[in-house]
C-alpha cells in the first residue's frame, strides 16, 4: 500500500469534510425535497434523522478509515480478512465506490447548471438583455449538449484539483470561498426575510403538519440526510483514513453535521419566502433554486454583482463536493492496484463525463415524457438517493458494528479528556448498531407499501 497523505491541519481535515458536505445537497436539493414533502414536517423528520442517523453513521465512516487507514473499499476488505469470514462486507465497499461514480456524474451535470448562471450573470454585467433572454432554466433543459458541454468543464477543472494530490488540492480552494459565502448567505436570508412572504414561508417550512407527510417521507429524509452528509459514498472513510490520531472523531462529525445542516436551513429560509411569492414554480420541481434564484437576484439593485458572487461561491461549493467524490474513487483504485495516481483520476473523470454527457442529453430528449409524472432526472435522482444510498449507509452501519471489535470502537471514539464522550459513547454504539439499521430498513419497507398502494 502506497503511504497516506496527512492532513497538515486539523483545520485541513474541516476545510475537506465540510467542503465534501455542503454543497448542491443543500442548497439545490433540500428545498425542492423539503417542497416535495409538504414543508414543515418533513424538516422536523429531516433534522431528528440527520442527529440519530446521520451524525452515527458519519462517525462511524470516519471510524472505519482512522481504524483500518485505508479506503473504503480495501477497508471493508480488511475488515473482512481480519474476521476471516470470506466475503461478507466487501460489497458494502464496492457498492459505495459505483454509488459516488454514478452521483460523480450526474453532480457534475447540476454544477454545469451553475456554471451556466455564473456566465450568464456575468455576461449580464455588461448586457441585461442577453440575461434576460438566456438566464433562465428552459435554456438549459432544452440544451442536452450545452449541459454536456457545462459538465465536461466541470469536470476537466475537478480532475485538475485532484491530481495535485490531497493536501495542496482539496485544502486551499474550499479554505478561500468559505468566509465570503458565508457573508453572502447571511445576507440573502435577510433580504429575502424582508420580504412580505416571509411569514408564510415561515410557517410552511417550520410549522408541522404531519399529514403533509407520506408514505415515502422517511427514506426520503434518510436518503438526503445520507447524501448531504456525505455519508455512504466511502469518502468519509478516505477522509477518516487521513485523520492524525490526535484527532478526535466524534466532535469532527458533530461539526460536519452542524454546519452542514445549518446551510440547509438558510437555504430554505432565502429560498421559500421568494417562492412563495412566484406562484408559478412548483415547490417540487428539482429546478426551484435555478428557477427562483436568478430571478429574483436580477430584480435586487446591484443583484447581478450578487448574483456572480453567489453563484461563484455556489460553484466552488460543488466543487468541493466533487472533489470529494472523485476523490474517493481515485483513492479506492490506487490503494487497491498499482496504477499511477493521475492515470486513475482521468479515467475515472473520463468515466464520469461519459455517465453524465449521457444523462444531460438523454434528458433533454425525454424532457416532454413523464414516468408517473416525474421526469427522468427525477426518476435517476430518486433510484439513487432514496434506493441505493440507504442500502449502502445500512451495510455500513453493519461493517463498523459488526466488523470493527467494541474495545477498538471505544478507543476511536472515547477521548479521556472529553468526558462527554465517555457518556456519548454507549448511546453512539445503539445508534449505529440498531437504530440505523431498524429505521432504514423500516423506512424502505414503508417506501415499497407507499408504491404498493399508490399502484405502481
Ligand atoms: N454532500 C454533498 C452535497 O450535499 C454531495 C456529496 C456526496 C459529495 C458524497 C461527496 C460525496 O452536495
Amino acid at each position: 500500500m502506497h503511504k497516506r497523505g496527512f492532513w497538515k491541519t486539523r483545520f485541513g481535515f474541516y476545510l475537506a469534510a465540510i467542503g465534501s458536505a455542503c454543497g448542491l445537497g443543500n442548497l439545490w436539493r433540500f428545498p425542492y425535497v423539503v417542497g416535495e414533502n409538504g414543508g414543515g414536517a418533513f424538516v422536523l423528520l429531516y433534522l431528528i434523522v440527520a442527529v440519530v442517523i446521520g451524525l452515527p453513521l458519519l462517525i462511524g465512516e470516519l471510524s472505519l478509515g482512522k481504524f483500518t487507514r485505508r479506503s473504503v473499499l480495501s477497508a471493508t476488505s480488511y475488515i473482512d480478512g481480519i474476521h476471516q469470514h470470506g466475503n461478507r462486507f466487501v460489497w458494502v465497499g464496492r457498492a459505495a465506490v459505483v454509488l459516488s461514480l454514478i452521483v460523480l456524474s450526474y453532480y457534475a451535470v447540476i454544477s454545469g447548471w451553475v456554471l451556466h448562471f455564473t456566465t450568464q450573470f456575468l455576461v449580464g454585467v455588461f448586457s441585461p438583455e442577453s440575461f434576460a433572454q438566456r438566464g433562465n432554466m428552459e435554456v438549459l433543459l432544452n440544451n442536452g449538449w450545452l449541459q454536456m458541454g457545462l459538465a465536461s468543464v466541470h469536470l476537466l477543472l475537478t480532475v485538475g484539483i485532484v491530481l495535485k494530490g490531497v493536501q495542496e488540492g482539496l485544502e486551499k480552494w474550499i479554505g478561500y470561498m468559505m468566509p465570503v459565502f458565508s457573508v453572502l448567505l447571511v445576507a440573502l436570508v435577510f433580504k429575502s426575510l424582508s420580504l412580505s412572504n416571509s411569514a408564510n414561508a415561515f410557517r410552511f417550512l417550520f410549522y408541522p403538519d404531519f399529514s403533509k407527510l407520506t408514505w415515502s417521507s422517511l427514506i426520503h429524509a434518510v436518503g438526503h440526510v445520507c447524501f448531504t452528509l456525505s455519508v455512504g459514498f466511502g469518502t468519509m472513510v478516505t477522509f477518516g483514513s487521513y485523520l492524525r490520531d490526535a484527532d478526535h472523531i466524534p466532535t469532527a462529525g458533530a461539526r460536519v453535521t452542524i454546519v452542514d445542516t445549518l446551510l440547509s436551513l438558510f437555504a430554505v429560509l432565502i429560498l421559500f419566502p421568494v417562492a412563495l411569492g412566484a406562484s408559478n414554480t412548483p415547490l417540487t420541481d428539482p429546478g426551484l433554486l435555478f428557477e427562483v434564484l436568478p430571478r429574483f437576484l436580477s430584480q435586487l439593485q446591484g443583484g447581478v454583482v450578487f448574483g456572480i458572487a453567489f453563484f461563484i461561491c455556489l460553484y466552488l461549493a460543488a466543487l468541493g463536493a466533487s472533489i470529494g467524490l472523485l476523490e474517493v474513487i481515485v483513492s479506492n483504485w490506487v490503494d487497491r492496484s498499482k496504477v499511477s495516481r493521475s492515470f486513475a483520476t482521468w479515467i475515472t473523470g473520463g468515466a464520469a463525463f461519459v455517465l453524465g454527457g449521457i444523462a444531460a442529453v438523454v434528458s433533454a430528449y425525454m424532457r416532454g415524457m413523464r414516468l408517473e409524472g416525474r421526469s427522468f432526472l427525477e426518476v435517476m435522482d430518486s433510484l439513487l438517493i432514496n434506493w441505493c444510498l440507504p442500502v449502502v449507509a445500512l451495510g455500513l452501519s453493519l461493517v463498523v458494528s459488526l466488523g470493527i471489535k467494541t474495545v477498538e470502537k471505544e478507543k476511536l471514539f472515547v477521548d479521556q479528556n472529553k468526558i462527554a464522550s465517555v457518556a456519548l459513547f454507549p448511546h453512539w454504539l445503539v445508534m449505529i448498531r440498531w437504530m440505523a439499521p431498524v429505521v432504514i430498513g423500516v423506512a424502505l419497507l414503508l417506501q415499497v407499501v407507499g408504491l404498493i398502494l399508490t399502484g405502481i
